[in-house]
């Protein structure tokens, strides 16, 4: 099957790399099998299409169309990423490469002769679903994270990223903030399968990115005293299940009561984990999203002191500690007034979901296009997009670059 100008054939190229038989769905963390055989994958296609393909010190992937004549400034960067959350879909993240991919194809069919420099790029750990740092991979690359603190994350089995990285090949050393690379851009537009359900109620297959709302994440650790489930009298417990269970509860309450808020467990780890062991502790994780900061910052402390009124009462200390915190994002108004002369037909969105765009945003002008998803579902198997709405979102993307590009 050719893959030419059709990111459908390239998704189909991968839908067998990285399934998750256990969860459903793909399984593609940072610097895993499944992820590296991805990053071979996109570096024969961009190879094959002429295009130069670099690693930077941040593991980000750059595959370039130089123009003729043009130095490396003033360049246009498109892309995306090609990890995944556990059990996650094939759209989120590698939609957005394989129709970067082709529409470069589109493009060169198209005759174009840019007057500046295209790069596509693919950035590692978007979803922080090993290391826990979200968008670590542009994070890095801007310098809103330090690399000290990142050679030292650890992921569920205690490798550390130093470690891990340099296991696969790449120089953990070399990780930091690259100004002079992003300098060097003038524009980012990211193409991603839309994480709710607002193109499917407007009827339309692409829209433009507005915002991201403020998003964060943090760490629970309650710890108690392990002991035996059948020999241990009620009043003598310090169980830390317990006071998970109260954390989970207030931020179900103090979620709800702000308009539009969103407070998400969505992963606890029990140690040692017995099904007749009282639990020594527990870690838990936090999601917590509003538009207004301000909001998630209320919603997270409420958290924190009902956790803490209730590891007081059960005899168990808890600890909250921030992991990340993005800040609302609005898109760059001028990149997409233009994208917006281009596309005149698609609406404008907003978005929950995080993402590199929403990082390099606080640096560089970057704008985002979403293709429809009759699910509405994303981050679970269930994530869609129908082959016409991929093949439109590819024509939004070419007929974007081919503007940027030109003018
Ligand atoms: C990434 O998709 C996120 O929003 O967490
Ligand atoms: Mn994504
Ligand atoms: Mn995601």
């Amino acid at each position: 099957m050719s893959t030419h100008g059709d990111a459908n054939a390239l998704l189909a190229e991968i839908e067998s790399i990285g399934v998750d038989p256990e969860r459903g769905g793909y399984t593609r963390p940072v610097f895993s099998e499944p992820e590296l055989e991805l990053r071979e994958w996109f570096s024969r296609h961009a190879a094959a299409r002429g295009l130069t393909v670099e690693t930077d010190g941040n593991g980000i992937l750059w595959a370039w169309w130089d123009a003729d004549g043009a130095s490396r400034r003033d360049v246009i960067v498109t892309g995306s990423h090609l990890d995944s959350v556990p059990g996650g879909g094939n759209f989120d993240g590698p939609l957005g490469v394989a129709s970067a991919l082709a529409a470069v194809d589109l493009l060169r069919d198209r005759g174009i002769a840019p007057v500046r420099p295209l790069a596509v790029a693919v950035f590692p750990e978007e979803e922080g679903s090993r290391f826990g740092i979200a968008c670590l991979g542009s994070r890095l690359l801007a310098g809103v994270v330090a690399p000290e603190k990142v050679r030292a994350l650890r992921d569920e089995g205690g490798r550390s990223y130093a470690e891990v990285s340099a296991g696969v090949g790449a120089d953990p050393a070399t990780i930091g903030p690259d100004l002079e690379r992003l300098s060097a851009i003038s524009a980012f537009v990211e193409l991603h399968v839309e994480q709710g359900r607002g193109l499917a109620d407007l009827d339309e297959p692409v829209a433009l990115a507005g915002a991201i709302i403020a998003h964060g994440r943090w760490h629970v650790r309650i710890e108690g005293r392990g002991d035996h489930a059948g020999a241990t009298r009620m009043a003598d417990r310090q169980d830390p299940v317990v006071v998970a269970a109260e954390t989970i509860r207030s931020l179900r309450v103090h979620t709800l009561v702000v308009d539009d808020a969103r407070g998400t467990v969505g992963r606890i780890k029990v140690t040692p984990g017995g099904t007749n062991v009282i639990a020594s502790a527990v870690d838990l994780w936090l999601d917590v999203r509003h538009r207004s900061e301000e909001a998630v910052r209320r919603i997270v402390s409420e958290v924190a002191a009902a956790t803490g009124r209730a590891a007081e009462a059960e005899g168990c200390v808890a600890t909250v500690t921030e992991q990340s915190f993005s800040p609302t994002v609005l898109f760059d108004p001028s990149l997409r007034e233009r994208m917006q002369g281009v596309l005149p037909a698609s609406p404008v969105l907003d978005t929950g979901a995080g993402h590199d765009a929403g990082v390099l945003a606080e640096i560089i002008p970057t704008g985002m296009l979403f293709v429809r998803n009759p699910t509405g579902s994303s981050h679970t198997p269930a994530e869609t997009a129908e082959p016409d709405d991929v093949a439109a979102g590819v024509t939004a993307l070419a007929d974007v670059l081919e503007h940027l590009l030109t003018r």
